[in-house]
């Protein structure tokens, strides 16, 4: 891949990365063309295929995560994507003995919050392997999904922090016709599981209507109204919901316009993430 893109860069030709951990669905895709606007017709676009461990706490779905590289790679064929790399863990973690793999990146801050609070280890994963794709690459620019809206402003603070030339492009989330975010861990959603799913979107909605409404809530009071509608829902429990500002990650005790909203909640044994502005 180094090769490669050195081989490119030399002719001049701009490459963008698209980093994925695989089982590509239509959210992906709209980053791949993304990034192939940004690339130009002449321009490279590298889509990254790994489902990366350091990334999954011991008891996450790393060894069920969905996988299917062939599928992958047809999808990635038919987008016109210029190089899928697919590295394997013994290259990425090499673990010879006496010279194991030691290194890890992490940003202190923005990673405290949210997902980090509830996934201690995640964001450290994210950042290292991002880091790693960074240098293996190396990327004119890199386009995420706004449904990981946390980890698009860690990788920036991590890019801005470290010096990484990529610019950080955060594409808009794709949903289902009912609303439901696409993600891959939507695989593991059937028949009514797959219809309270829905919950997340809906309560999106509820705030985002609350708000219009009364101009100003304080956080407490709506994030208590939604935990009580998730609550509805047989097999859904709210993981956390918070209500803060899109630039900084600082939560707010007022919700108002403009304010950003995340939450994770478990649909059985299934944690899905959303995310939008008030
Ligand atoms: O968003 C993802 O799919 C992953 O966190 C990423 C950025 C590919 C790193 O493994």
């Amino acid at each position: 891949m180094q090769r490669l893109a050195q081989k490119w860069r030399r002719a001049g030709q701009r490459i963008v990365l698209v980093p994925t951990m695989g089982w590509l669905h239509e959210g992906h895709l709209s980053l791949v063309r993304r990034a192939r606007k940004i690339a130009g017709p002449r321009g490279k676009v590298v889509v990254s295929i790994y489902v990366n461990p350091t990334q999954f706490g011991l008891r996450e779905d790393f060894s069920t995560y969905p996988r299917d590289l062939k599928r992958d790679l047809k999808l990635c064929r038919a987008e016109g994507v210029d190089a899928a790399f697919a590295p394997g863990d013994a290259e990425m973690y090499p673990r010879p003995p006496g010279a194991e793999f030691s290194t890890l990146v992490a940003e202190e801050k923005l990673s405290r919050t949210m997902e980090g609070a509830s996934r201690p280890a995640h964001f450290r994963g994210v950042t290292t392997v991002v880091a790693k794709l960074f240098n293996i690459v190396p990327p004119d620019a890199a386009v995420f999904g706004a449904k990981d809206f946390q980890q698009a402003a860690i990788v920036r603070r991590m890019a801005r922090d470290l010096n990484f030339p990529a610019k950080i492009v955060v594409a808009p989330t794709v949903r289902e016709p009912d609303g439901l975010a696409m993600s891959s861990r939507n695989r593991y959603l059937s028949g009514d599981l797959r219809r309270q799913a829905t919950v997340l979107w809906r309560a999106i909605r509820r705030a985002q209507d609350t708000v219009k409404e009364a101009g100003m809530i304080p956080a407490v009071k709506l994030k208590a109204n939604l935990k009580r509608f998730i609550g509805q829902e047989p097999d859904a429990r709210l993981d956390h919901v918070e209500f803060f500002e899109p630039d900084t990650l600082d939560p707010v005790a007022r919700v108002t316009a403009g304010t950003r909203m995340a939450l994770a909640v478990f649909i059985g044994k299934t944690r899905l993430i959303d995310n939008a502005r008030i």
